[in-house]
């Protein structure tokens, strides 16, 4: 943008001192019809008032142009939206037999790129399943397809024995508190942010939800404390300060399935304690399907799963992943050397 107007200003300030200055044009034009009697000295009189404001009106209309072209994107993202297909669910809710979540040779594409290639894996109702694998290789969109985003391609994901495409998505959304990857906060105030977990919350409510999540001291901290405005997209907070208040709106919301997409780039250490802490009061004693980074994070779970370019390679748990998936044993040794050589360095950005 900036360069495109650096390129054409010279031009455009031309334009605009030039085009005004209609009288440079109609004077000596004016004259020359005047002296050789083809114009009278009234009609060249009048001729000169009104060409000076002609312009102003031509300038405007001209301005106009770039406001339809604004209008005309933004009414484009809007129908971009509107026009994406409903899914095709039904609106009477099921009644749910536990909370087992199962994935039966899911496939999955957008558009034309198959990401998905037949995934099958079960979670058990109260356990911690991650999901690990190399960047692009699909874990976020396993966990999109289980909150229901998008319907799947081919395959079953079942919640409490009922296939996801028979629940409505009023109760999936009930079921599942989802803190994403790129976690979108609105240009609110914070309280409003993680009041929106449970709309009819107090305001006792959301700070006592803030205080578990480890965001209180920080919020206090802000120009405005809770009525402090965050910004487009929360932008006036820092990535880790958004990611805890993500994780304060997943609890409000206090949903049975939790699924966490870690974003890696907020890793300081002192954040990283912070975060780990409020993860654990988050997720005590619900079904907890985190997308980890950092390895040494889930070491603990019930089930870890290997995922790599849209098939699960293996899953289990910590230790007998590290004896026959060479995938794993390889991301764990990358893992605890950037930690090791992080630690000599007296301790950076990756734990
Ligand atoms: N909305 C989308 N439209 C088109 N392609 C997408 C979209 N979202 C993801 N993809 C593609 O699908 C593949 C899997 O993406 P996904 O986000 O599931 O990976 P991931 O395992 O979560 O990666 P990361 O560890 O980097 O978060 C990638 O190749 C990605 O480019
Ligand atoms: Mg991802």
């Amino acid at each position: 943008m900036l360069d495109w107007m650096k390129s054409t200003q010279g031009y455009s300030a031309l334009m605009m001192t030039i085009w005004p200055a209609v009288l440079i044009g109609v004077l000596p034009v004016g004259c020359l019809f005047y002296m050789n009697s083809s114009l009278s000295a009234p009609d060249f009189i009048t001729i000169a008032i009104l060409s000076l404001g002609i312009m102003g009106p031509l300038v405007a209309a001209i301005f106009l142009t770039d406001d339809f072209s604004k209008i005309a994107t933004i009414t484009g993202e809007i129908t971009a939206v509107l026009s994406e297909p409903d899914l095709d669910r039904p609106s009477q809710r099921k009644n749910l037999k536990g909370l087992d979540i199962s994935l039966r040779d899911v496939t999955f594409a957008y558009k034309d790129t198959q990401v998905l290639n037949g995934i099958t894996l079960d979670i058990k109702q109260g356990t911690t399943t991650a999901l690990v694998g190399p960047s692009g290789s699909g874990k976020s969109t396993i966990a999109k397809l289980i909150a229901s985003y998008w319907d799947v391609g081919g395959g079953h994901i079942t919640i409490g024995g009922v296939d996801a495409k028979g629940l409505p998505p009023e109760q999936v959304m009930d079921l599942i508190g989802y803190v994403s990857q790129d976690n979108f906060l609105f240009n609110l105030s914070v309280r409003e942010n993680i009041r929106m977990g449970r709309p009819d919350a107090t305001d006792t409510e959301v700070e006592a939800v803030a205080k578990a999540a480890n965001c209180h001291e920080f919020i206090m901290g802000l120009e405005h404390g809770y009525d402090t405005i965050v910004g487009g997209a929360g932008g006036h907070l820092s990535g880790g300060e958004r990611q805890r208040v993500a994780i304060a709106r997943a609890m409000m919301k206090n949903a049975p399935i939790v699924i966490l997409d870690e974003a890696t780039s907020y890793t300081d250490p002192e954040n990283e304690a912070v975060l780990q802490d409020a993860i654990g009061r988050l997720t005590h004693g619900k079904t907890l399907i985190v997308i980890a980074h950092r390895l040494s994070t889930i070491t603990g779970a019930e089930q870890i799963a290997v995922v790599d370019h849209g098939k699960i390679l293996d899953a289990g748990t910590h230790g007998a992943l590290l004896e026959r998936c060479p995938l794993y044993q390889q991301m764990w040794a990358a893992h605890t050397q950037a930690r090791d050589n992080d630690q000599m360095e007296g301790g950076a950005a990756y734990v």
